[in-house]
């Protein structure tokens, strides 16, 4: 049996561990050839590839990134080239398909977020490309796992970051307002507010009163506390307002880069509370690195479970964590967003420790 492995979408903490848990299981449990395919579906569609052995993943576990590389532009579906000097975006599936044959491939392991399943079901539908997907993003935002790989890690680099800008607030009397990535869901916000004890927790979920947050700064004001940490998640947005955009980005998906809403939050808390301002903006940091200890874990056990799908033919399928199982769903349930749900216990809890969501 030969199988390939491929990354697509963003980046995350525990790629590479996932990419060695089913390289070692393919190839020293089940004795297959394993093949990656570079760059995400860009690899596939030109067939750029490499071979995968034990010896090449090994070191892998604590490393960040991927091994094979990853791309949240190539979609087989509308892919963009230039031919005769004129750029075009157009369907190359088939050539998927010749690339998937050429290899001579019994199955296909997809590891990415929700964009990079969307197209792998497409190609198990459409193609019948024997595909096994592994669900990944530091946002947690997928229903169809308790858990998505990278989450923990980002949590805990949150959480390190807020533990060391609560020093310098208190230091000099700031407020600090920390934006946090998690596109339109709140919990990395959330959850590394908990972890470090943020004063207000801004997210998606709940859009913000301005007034509100203020009152929290007063409120620890008149306590004693001349500092606040505001957590704030990049989907944040204000109540009856819209979400801070960077700029549209130039994709098939016409997805929009999110980002800013930490400085204009700071910039009302100034106005309004006169008390100085700070932003910090944590982006990829979040995503570099080595994965926690818990992402190892999980990222491991998918990849085994992923390969055993193939040995028993569970195609169209994901890998996904169950407490204390890794099952498999359907690849249909990738597309299920998860929200944080603002009557949800632990906000309550969060609530009743203290912290404020600015509503
Ligand atoms: O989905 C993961 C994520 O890191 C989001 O939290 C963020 O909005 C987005 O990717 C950033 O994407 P890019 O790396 O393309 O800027």
């Amino acid at each position: 049996m030969k199988i390939g492995i491929l990354t697509g979408g963003g980046d995350c903490p525990g790629l590479n561990a996932v990419i060695r848990s089913a390289v070692r299981t393919a190839t020293d449990h089940y004795k297959w050839e394993v093949v990656g395919f570079l760059n995400g579906y860009k690899g596939l569609v030109e067939n750029k590839t490499r071979p995968l052995d034990s010896r090449a993943v090994s070191g892998l576990l604590a490393r960040g990134g991927t091994m094979i590389g990853t791309s949240n532009v190539d979609n087989p579906y509308a892919f963009k080239e230039i031919i005769n000097g004129s750029r075009v975006t157009h369907d190359v599936s088939d050539r998927v398909v010749k690339t998937y044959e050429a290899n001579g491939l019994d199955g296909l392991i997809i590891i990415g977020g929700d964009g990079t399943l969307a197209t792998a079901l497409k190609l198990y539908k459409e193609k019948g490309l024997n595909i096994v997907g592994v669900p990944k993003t530091i946002d947690n935002d997928l229903s169809a796992t308790d858990y998505t790989f990278g989450f923990d890690t980002a949590v805990n680099i949150v959480t390190e970051a807020v533990d060391r800008i609560k020093t310098t607030a208190e230091s000099h009397d700031r407020a600090m307002v920390v934006e946090v990535m998690g596109r339109d869901t709140g919990w990395i916000a959330l959850h590394s507010g908990l972890a470090s004890g943020a004063h207000i927790i801004v997210i998606p979920e709940i859009p913000y009163d301005i007034e509100k947050i203020a009152e929290k700064i007063y409120e620890r004001k008149s306590k004693g506390k001349h500092f606040s940490v505001v957590l704030v998640s990049e989907g944040a947005k204000p109540l009856g307002g819209n979400i801070t955009v960077k700029r549209l980005v130039d994709d098939p998906s016409n997805a929009v880069r999110l980002g800013g809403v930490g400085n204009v939050l700071a910039d009302q808390i100034e106005a309004l509370t006169k008390i100085e301002t700070r932003v910090v903006t944590l982006g990829h940091v979040q995503r570099g690195g080595k994965p926690s200890a818990f992402d190892r874990i999980l990222c491991t056990r998918l990849g085994v479970e992923a390969v055993n799908m193939v040995a028993n033919k569970e195609f169209g399928k994901m890998a996904c964590l169950k407490t204390p199982f890794i099952k498999s769903v359907p690849l249909e349930e990738s597309a299920h967003n998860r929200k944080v749900d603002p009557s949800d216990q632990m906000i309550g809890e969060a609530r009743a420790s203290g912290i404020s969501f600015g509503d």
